[in-house]
């Protein structure tokens, strides 16, 4: 029953909720955009009533039309918000009510917030996780069509930040890409355990009304139900597995950044950043600055802090649910779209990049190829001390490295036909996700 207030949960609250606190509560500035998923979960929801005798065929297909004229709304952009809607939850049950009556207050029988919420964060994260998914492969793909075009340009490899070893530009590419395809693999993994339906758990303690869960999951096409309603509705690994995937991904994303930020100073002049990517200084009309990676590697800084924030979040939550779990979404949302934008800056600005192969190799000073030539004299049965000694000269010697995973080409080669075999095989795991009816 609707209070006064048109609050859809009841009527106990009397006078009226502090103005402040009401927007404090309310969520619907952010989680409007989960209105697709919270119809999808409202379909199917509505069908699994109908097959348990809670709902006749003709007020299934009124809630169906309903629900289909709401999502047309929200698609047109003509779905409008009342000031009582604290949430979608609330937003498009107050509008099926609107538009098809009584008949809507059916649709909530035996379903809480507490497990539709948790089912539309998890339909939208699947699809959400199939577009970074796509995006990630695209730059891979990229910077090993890049690795394959550039193979023959060798230049220093550092340790320390110090030059350490000839090797070949490619090779230094596909150690970046083979660092994302990890971040690839894991997110098809975390993918996975997003793809659990928990609806049908309730508030806490299930559901009472004998809904077949098994149906609910089979129409919004999940892998698996949730085993147990008291963890399903609490818990959010799900989410705090997301972030820490995108932590880990920003770590990568920034160490590449940093080096192309270094390879493009004066100083190293190895490589060119297109003016795609780049601003120039107002002060300075010489300067041409690598903004696009300095944010990259800025915006691991803001995603680590949405990992670490939900975790704290979740930390010491007593049982089920408290509403400080409304806080991930917000989390999930920045982050997605962090990582889509970084994403494809990043292919772009790997795409557009211009390489100085006469610096790279100008850069392959004698003393650095003391290393390889000692290892030639050894390989001819030279002690090694001796051998290290006897290597003064510059020799090109990248071509020894040929022990799979290293900088010789025949290994290089090797990389990218992995890469690319591990790009065809995740794009066979992970179809685009077929839309839920
Ligand atoms: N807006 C809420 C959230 O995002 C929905 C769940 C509310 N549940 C409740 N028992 N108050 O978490």
């Amino acid at each position: 029953m609707a209070s006064e207030s048109g609050k859809l949960w009841g009527g106990r609250f009397v006078g009226t909720v502090d103005p402040i606190m009401e927007k404090f509560n309310s969520s619907i500035t952010y989680d409007r955009h989960l209105w697709e998923a919270d119809v999808q979960g409202s379909k199917a929801y509505s069908r699994g009533l109908e097959k348990a005798g809670l709902l006749t065929k003709a007020g299934l297909d009124q809630i169906l039309h309903g629900l289909d004229k709401v999502a047309e709304e929200w698609a047109r952009g003509t779905f409008k918000l009342n000031p009582n809607d604290e949430d979608i939850h609330t937003a498009n049950e107050r509008r099926l009510k609107e538009l098809i009556g009584e008949t809507a207050g059916k649709l909530h029988t035996g379903r809480s917030r507490n497990d539709q919420v948790v089912t539309d964060l998890r339909l939208w994260m699947r699809q959400n996780c199939s577009m970074l998914s796509a995006l990630l492969c695209e730059l891979i793909r990229t910077m090993v069509d890049r690795a394959e075009a550039e193979r023959d340009v060798l230049f220093p490899g550092y340790t320390h930040l110090q030059r350490a070893q000839p090797i070949r530009w490619s090779h230094w590419i596909l150690s970046h890409a083979v660092a994302l395809t990890r971040d690839s693999e894991r997110l098809l993994e975390v993918r996975k355990r997003i793809n659990v339906l928990p609806l049908g758990s309730g508030a806490i303690a299930g559901n009472p009304l004998g809904v077949d869960r098994e149906l609910l999951r089979a129409e919004l096409d999940f892998g698996a139900i949730t085993l147990n309603s008291m963890d399903a509705t609490s818990e959010r690994d799900f989410v705090a597995e997301f972030l820490f995937w995108a932590s880990l991904c920003m770590t990568h994303l920034s160490r590449m950044a940093e080096d192309l930020i270094l390879y493009g100073t004066k100083e190293f002049s190895f490589v060119q950043l297109s003016d795609a990517y780049s601003t120039g200084s107002s002060l300075m009309p010489q300067k041409k600055n690598p903004d696009s990676l300095e944010l990259i590697r800025s915006k691991a800084g803001r995603v680590f802090g949405r990992c670490a924030g939900l975790l704290m979040t979740l930390k010491g939550l007593p049982s089920t649910y408290n509403k400080d779990l409304q806080e991930d979404k917000e989390a999930v949302f920045e982050v997605s779209d962090t990582m889509s934008a970084v994403l494809q800056v990043a292919t772009g600005v790997i795409s557009t990049l211009q390489i100085h192969r006469e610096n790279m190799g100008r850069a392959l000073s004698p003393d650095m190829l003391a290393t390889d030539l000692a290892y030639y004299l050894v390989r001819k049965g030279m002690p090694f001390r001796q051998a290290h000694e006897a290597s003064g000269k510059a020799v090109f010697m990248v071509e020894q490295y040929e022990a799979l995973g290293g900088t010789a080409r025949s290994s290089v080669d090797w990389q990218i036909g992995q890469l690319r075999a591990l790009l065809r095989a995740q794009q066979t795991e992970s179809p685009p996700h077929a839309s839920p009816k």
